[in-house]
């Protein structure tokens, strides 16, 4: 299990929601209404339900949570207060049943394909296409953090860090920083039209908390790839909490949506 957190989860999602691109979240939300009186939406690794808030509720829309973290799920009850119809479904993606997607008009997703394999792409790109199912996938990482003002150990670390973004979360070896490509190029390969659009965190002083999460988990992924001198990664972690940098981190978002 990957082991994510809600303290994590409720600390990204402010940085989540102003990120997403606004016009690939419209467009995603009028595909997803026009599927008929009461359509589906089907959110892969849902965590606690950030999509669900960021669509905003309506009547109509049903959505199925899909997660294999059944505490996360549970949490994500309390969060979904004017959502009216939300299932919960704990399954593993690694073992993707696609009555997972039955009835779906659109898949939706954040944070969560810079986690998955090729492989995962292609397997979800082939039930979606075959069911001409939209894919929202928003908040992929693509390995460009940066802070300001720089510090000569970023480069190493961040080389480390993005080394750590490909092995295996559970879904094979990962897609890190080349999901929103992966993703891109599968489905484009199917007959979709594609749109791509930048969603980067921009942390300054007002986001200090996020930060310093994203610095310890930064951290600790960097020593675990052993690829960094300890001496050096203690260095970087004392000058960074000394002197509080504003952070860049890139995301893509991606919709696909099947023509005609
Ligand atoms: C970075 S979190 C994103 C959560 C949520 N989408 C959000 O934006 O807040 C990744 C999510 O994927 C889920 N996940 C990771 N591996 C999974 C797997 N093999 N099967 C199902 N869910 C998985 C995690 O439990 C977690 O909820």
């Amino acid at each position: 299990m990957s082991g994510f957190d809600t303290t994590w989860l409720d600390l990204r999602e402010p940085a989540d929601h102003a990120a997403r691109d606004a016009a690939l979240l419209t467009a995603a939300r009028e595909f997803l209404q026009a599927g008929g009186p009461s359509p589906l939406a089907v959110d892969l690794g849902s965590g606690t339900g950030s999509t669900l808030r960021a669509f905003g509720s309506d009547d109509r829309v049903r959505w199925r949570l899909v997660d294999h973290d059944p505490r996360l799920l549970e949490a994500a009850v309390s969060r979904l207060d004017g959502f009216p119809h939300v299932e919960r479904m704990e399954a593993d993606l690694a073992r993707l049943d696609p009555v997972v997607l039955a009835d779906a008009r659109l898949v939706t997703a954040s944070a969560l394909f810079d986690l998955a394999s090729e492989a995962l792409v292609e397997r979800i790109a082939d039930l979606l296409s075959e069911r001409r199912i939209g894919l929202y996938a928003a908040l992929n990482y693509d390995g460009a953090t940066r802070w300001e003002p720089s510090h000569d150990g970023d480069r190493e670390m961040l080389a480390a860090f993005n080394a750590h973004q490909t092995t295996d979360k559970g879904l094979g070896r990962a897609l890190g920083p080349e999901a929103a490509d992966a993703l891109r190029h599968a489905f484009e390969r199917r007959g979709y039209e594609v749109r791509v659009a930048p969603s980067p965190w921009r942390l300054g002083p007002d986001q200090r908390a996020l930060e310093t999460a994203l610095r310890d988990g930064f951290v600790a992924a960097v020593r675990e790839t052993g690829r960094v001198d300890g001496a050096a990664i203690e260095v970087w972690q004392r000058d960074r909490i000394d002197h509080p940098a504003a952070c860049h981190v890139g995301h893509w978002d991606v919709l696909a949506l099947p023509r005609g």
